[in-house]
C-alpha cells in the first residue's frame, strides 16, 4: 500500500475551502485515481475564529504559515494566501527549504519571483506546481507544458481574467454601471484581496507572464508586459463597438516575431461572432498557436471556488502520482532572457472622437490619419449632441507608433474634443 500524500494548506479563502471541500467529498475517487489517499494534516488562515461554513476540527491549525509550510508531518504545501511578498513568498521557501513540494494558485508570486523560486525548487529537487494560477479551471499549464510539448509557440493569447470579462459583458447585456458589477464580482468570489489587479489588468498580466515563460522558454518577466486595464472603457465605448460589430475585451497577447517578445494585456476589440467576442461573463478562453497544431482553443470557468479548487487538485493528483515536470516545462537555469519586441505586429485599430461641429472637421481628422501613413477602413459619424459628434473609425493595418503620432496630430486640430479613445482590433 502507498504512502498517502499529505497536505499543509495555507489560505482558507474561497479557494482554499473550495480544496479542503474537494478533498473530503472525493476521498475515495482521488485514492482510486493517484494509488494514494490524499490526506489533509494542517491549514492555516489569519483568523482561526472565522465561521468558514466547514468544520476544520479534525485538521492541526497553524496561526503562522511559514510553521505550517515547515512542519515534518506534510509532503505538500498548498499556498491559497495571495500576494507576492511577505507570507507567501517566506512559506514557499520555507516549504522548499524543507524538502516539500509546493501547489499555489499565485500568479503574482510567480509571476514576479517565479525564477528564483523555480531555481530554488530544482536545485532542492522539489516541484512547484500552479494550474490554478491561471485561467482558473482550465488546465492551460498542463496543455502547454505537456499536450503540446512538441510544438514550437508562435502566440498565445487569451481573456484570463474573469472579473473583467464579467463587468464588460454585463455592461452590455445589462446596461448596468461599473460599480454595481464590481460589487457582483465580489460575491461571487473573482476579486483578488487588491481588486485594481483585476481592473489595471495587473493579474491577467500576471497571468499572461507565466504562459508566455513556457511557451517561449523565457524567464517570466511581469516587468516587460505592457499594461492596460479596463478603468477608461465605458458604456458609450461597448455600445459604440458593438454598433461596428466588435466586442471589448481584455486581452492578452503573447508572441514572438524577428521584433523580439511581445506581451501585452489591453482593451482589446474583438469580432462579435468570434469565439473571443462570444466569450460571456467569468469565462476565461486561451488560444495557443503551435507549428504543428495549428491552433487550440480552451474555454471555461476562469475563477471563483469550485472551478479553481479543481486546478488546485489536479496538481496534487499529478503529485500523487510521482510526475515531476519543471516548474515553466524545461529547467530554470536554460530559460532566456526576454528581449522584449520595441513594436508590435500592425493591427488595425478602432477610435471613437467627439467631434466638434465646425465645417472641415473630418476632412482635417482624414488628412491627419492620411499624414500618418494610416488608411481608414471604415467610417461612422452619428448625429450632433450639442456641439460635438461622436465618429467611429476602424483603420488598415498600422503600427501604435504610428497612431500615437496620429493623435498627437490630432490634439493640435482643434476639431476634436477629449481625449479619443484607441483600441487595438485583434484577430483569431
Ligand atoms: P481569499 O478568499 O482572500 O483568501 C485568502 C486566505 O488567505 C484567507 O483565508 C486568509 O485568512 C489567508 N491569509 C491571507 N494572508 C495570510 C497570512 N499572512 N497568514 C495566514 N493566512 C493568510 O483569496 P482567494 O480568492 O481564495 O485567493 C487565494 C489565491 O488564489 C490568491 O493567490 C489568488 O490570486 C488565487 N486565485 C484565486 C481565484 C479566485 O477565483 N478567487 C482564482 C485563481 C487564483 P483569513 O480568512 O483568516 O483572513
Ligand atoms: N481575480 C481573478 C479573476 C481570479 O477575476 O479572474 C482568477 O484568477
Amino acid at each position: 500500500m502507498s504512502q498517502p500524500l499529505r497536505l499543509g494548506i495555507a489560505g482558507l479563502g474561497t479557494v482554499g475551502i473550495g480544496v479542503v471541500k474537494i478533498i473530503r467529498r472525493q476521498a475515495a475517487l482521488l485514492e482510486a485515481r493517484t494509488g494514494r489517499r490524499i490526506e489533509l494534516v494542517a491549514v492555516s488562515a489569519r483568523d482561526a475564529s472565522k465561521d468558514r461554513g466547514i468544520s476544520l476540527k479534525d485538521y492541526a491549525w497553524e496561526t503562522d504559515p511559514v510553521a505550517l509550510a515547515k512542519r515534518d508531518d506534510i509532503d505538500v504545501f498548498v499556498e491559497l494566501m495571495g500576494g507576492h511578498e511577505g507570507a507567501a513568498k517566506e512559506a514557499t521557501e520555507a516549504a522548499l527549504a524543507t524538502g516539500k513540494d509546493v501547489v499555489t494558485a499565485n500568479k503574482a508570486l510567480l509571476a514576479i519571483h517565479g525564477q528564483a523560486l523555480a531555481e530554488q525548487a530544482e536545485a532542492a529537487g522539489r516541484i512547484i506546481r500552479f494550474e490554478a494560477a491561471v485561467a482558473g479551471g482550465i488546465p492551460v499549464i498542463k496543455s502547454l507544458t505537456e499536450g503540446l510539448a512538441g510544438n514550437e509557440i508562435t502566440r498565445v493569447m487569451g481573456v484570463m481574467n474573469g472579473t473583467c470579462n464579467y463587468i464588460l459583458t454585463q455592461m452590455e447585456a445589462t446596461g448596468q454601471g461599473y460599480n454595481a458589477l464590481f460589487e457582483e464580482c465580489g460575491r461571487l468570489g473573482y476579486l483578488e484581496a487588491d481588486p485594481n489587479l483585476d481592473v489595471g489588468g495587473i493579474d491577467a498580466g500576471h497571468k499572461l507572464t507565466l504562459l508566455s515563460s513556457i511557451a517561449f522558454g523565457t524567464k517570466p518577466a511581469f516587468d516587460k508586459v505592457r499594461l492596460e486595464g479596463i478603468q477608461r472603457i465605458s458604456l458609450e465605448d461597448i455600445h459604440h463597438a458593438a454598433d461596428m460589430g466588435f466586442r471589448i475585451k481584455l486581452l492578452g497577447v503573447a508572441q514572438r516575431s524577428a521584433r523580439g517578445l511581445e506581451q501585452r494585456m489591453s482593451p482589446c476589440l474583438v469580432p462579435a461572432n468570434s469565439p473571443l467576442g462570444q466569450l460571456e461573463g467569468g469565462t476565461n478562453m486561451v488560444v495557443i498557436e503551435g507549428d504543428a497544431v495549428e491552433q487550440v482553443v480552451l474555454r471555461g470557468p476562469g475563477a471563483g471556488e469550485g472551478p479553481t479548487a479543481s486546478a488546485v487538485m489536479g496538481d496534487v493528483c499529478d503529485l500523487a502520482r510521482g510526475l515531476k515536470i519543471p516548474t515553466f516545462g524545461q529547467p530554470a537555469n536554460t530559460l532566456e532572457d526576454v528581449v522584449p519586441a520595441q513594436t508590435g505586429l500592425p493591427a488595425p485599430y478602432y477610435l471613437r472622437m467627439s467631434l466638434l461641429d465646425k465645417p472641415g472637421a473630418l476632412a482635417k481628422v482624414a488628412a491627419v490619419l492620411g499624414e500618418a501613413g494610416i488608411s481608414i477602413d471604415r467610417m461612422r459619424q452619428y448625429g450632433h449632441e450639442d456641439a460635438t459628434a461622436p465618429v467611429l473609425i476602424v483603420t488598415h493595418k498600422t503600427t501604435r507608433d504610428a497612431l500615437d503620432q496620429a493623435l498627437t496630430a490630432m490634439a493640435e486640430t482643434a476639431v476634436v474634443d477629449g481625449e479619443p479613445v484607441a483600441l487595438r482590433i485583434e484577430t483569431v
